[in-house]
């Protein structure tokens, strides 16, 4: 058997987290100022709350200034572009997020278009989507970037690989597509984007030097998907019942775990992955808005 990688995204968002530390500390030194995030949440989603409260944390490990205004569940979507607003203008903030997904009755795009791209931290705007997609710098989106820092990292080889992702998400799967392609490094990746519609999946997936599930569906990627010898990256978040837990559930990702690290040769468990990489990207974008 061959030995497997563990993609550790914990550790390796610790270390980003210090080394942000020491340009904070450096910047202040030269009598810069401290980065200040802030985040707007609306309604009581207790996944995007917990979410919003490890930014809110991780703000504070590094020495940014955080803010967090939450709203209302039923708060209209043009007091929401207001508050937006106030946000563009208010000179103490140097980068903002409006934590998604946003209730039923507002449009995200929306409320992502009215955020200035100079404070678009999440790189939503469709400026930054635009220069994404023309190979232009831009704000990357923090998950598709901690995926591609993770892969540096870890001295994953991507050049020539065929990577499959699963899911089409514009704030994952699509800019994860166009980051893979890049001629760069790590890029230069064959890619092929699956989704609901895609026929004959496993035939697919198989063919996969990296495969990403990016899907939201726990256990979606089972064995028989895997090439031996892949790499697997599980971008899924997904709280299942556990009756061993206190809680009466856990987190579990889109692999199947269990049955992915017998064939993969390095994956990303779940928690402890992809996700803390995603707080590491969005206050490295957080320093760089401030600069
Ligand atoms: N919801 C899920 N992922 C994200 C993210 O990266 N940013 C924001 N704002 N909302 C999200």
């Amino acid at each position: 058997m061959q030995l497997m990688t563990l993609l550790d995204g914990k550790a390796t968002s610790i270390a980003i987290q210090e080394e942000l530390k020491i340009a904070v500390t450096e910047r202040m030194n030269n009598g810069g100022s401290r980065p200040h995030l802030a985040a707007i949440i609306v309604g009581d989603n207790p996944a995007s709350r917990a979410y919003v409260g490890h930014k809110i944390k991780a703000c504070e490990r590094v020495g940014f200034d955080s803010s967090l205004i939450e709203l209302p569940d039923n708060i209209r979507e043009d007091e929401l572009i207001h508050e937006v607003q106030m946000l563009n203008d208010d000179k103490s903030v140097d980068g903002f997020i409006v934590q998604l997904p946003l209730p039923k009755h507002i449009d995200d795009q929306v409320v992502l278009q009215a955020i200035h791209p100079d404070k678009d931290v999440d790189g939503f705007h469709p400026i930054h989507a635009g220069r994404l997609s023309l190979g232009l710098p831009s704000f990357l989106p923090a998950t598709p970037a901690g995926i591609m820092e993770l892969l540096e990292r870890y001295g994953i080889e991507t050049s020539g690989k065929h990577a499959v992702i699963i899911g089409r998400s514009s704030i994952v799967g699509t800019p994860m597509a166009l980051l893979l392609s890049r001629n760069a490094q790590p890029g230069n990746c064959t890619v092929t984007i699956c989704h609901s519609r895609t026929q004959d999946l496993p035939s697919i997936t198989r063919q996969a030097d990296i495969l990403i599930a990016a899907i939201g569906k726990p256990h979606f990627v089972t064995s028989d998907m895997i090439k031996p010898g892949a790499v697997i990256i599980d971008v899924g978040i997904n709280r299942i019942p556990d009756a061993t837990k206190k809680s009466g559930s856990r987190l579990t990702g889109d692999v199947d775990y269990q049955a992915a690290v017998q064939v993969a040769s390095a994956i990303t468990p779940v928690p402890g992955g992809v996700g803390p990489m995603t707080i590491a990207m969005l206050l490295k974008n957080t320093l760089e808005a401030s600069a």
